[in-house]
C-alpha cells in the first residue's frame, strides 16, 4: 500500500479535470496518511465525506463532457459504468464506516482505492482527455 505520487504524467490535458484529479488524489492520500497514523472515525469521517461529495462532483464534470462529445466519444457507457463501480466497490463501504456500522477500514480496501484511482486516471480518463482536446481544437 502506498500513497499516490501526483505528477504531470497523470495530467489528461484538460485543465478543470486535471485540477479535480489533483484534489481527489490529495483527499485519497489524506485518508491514507490518517489511517496509517492510526486516526479514528472522528478524523477519517470528514475526509471520507469530502471524498464522496467531490467524487460525485468530478464524475458529473466528466459526464457533462461526454454529453457534449456525443457519438465522437465511443466509450461513455463503459466509462460511466466504471464511475458507478467506484461507488459500489469502495465509497459505499467507506460511508458505512462513517455511519458507525460495524465496519472497519482495512489496508486492502485502501489499496484497492489507490489502485483504482491511479488506474482510472492513467487509463480510461486519458482517452477522454484526448477526445475533449480534439473537440476543443476543432472549436
Ligand atoms: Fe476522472
Ligand atoms: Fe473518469
Amino acid at each position: 500500500m502506498a500513497q499516490i505520487e501526483w505528477g504531470t504524467n497523470m495530467f489528461i490535458g484538460v485543465e478543470d479535470i486535471d485540477a479535480q484529479h489533483e484534489k481527489l488524489t490529495k483527499l485519497i492520500n489524506d485518508l491514507y496518511y490518517a489511517y496509517m497514523e492510526g486516526k479514528e472515525r472522528d478524523v477519517l469521517s470528514p475526509i471520507i465525506n469530502e471524498l464522496h461529495d467531490y467524487a460525485h462532483y468530478h464524475f458529473d464534470t466528466e459526464a457533462a463532457y461526454m454529453k457534449r462529445l456525443g457519438d465522437s466519444y465511443g466509450f461513455s457507457e463503459g466509462h460511466l459504468a466504471k464511475h458507478s463501480e467506484f461507488f459500489s466497490t469502495v465509497i459505499d463501504f467507506l460511508l458505512q464506516y462513517v455511519s458507525g456500522s460495524d465496519t472497519e477500514i482495512t489496508p486492502e480496501l485502501l489499496d484497492y482505492l489507490t489502485d483504482w484511482w491511479r488506474g482510472h486516471i492513467m487509463g480510461i480518463d486519458q482517452g477522454l482527455g484526448e477526445a475533449i482536446r480534439q473537440m476543443e481544437s476543432e472549436g
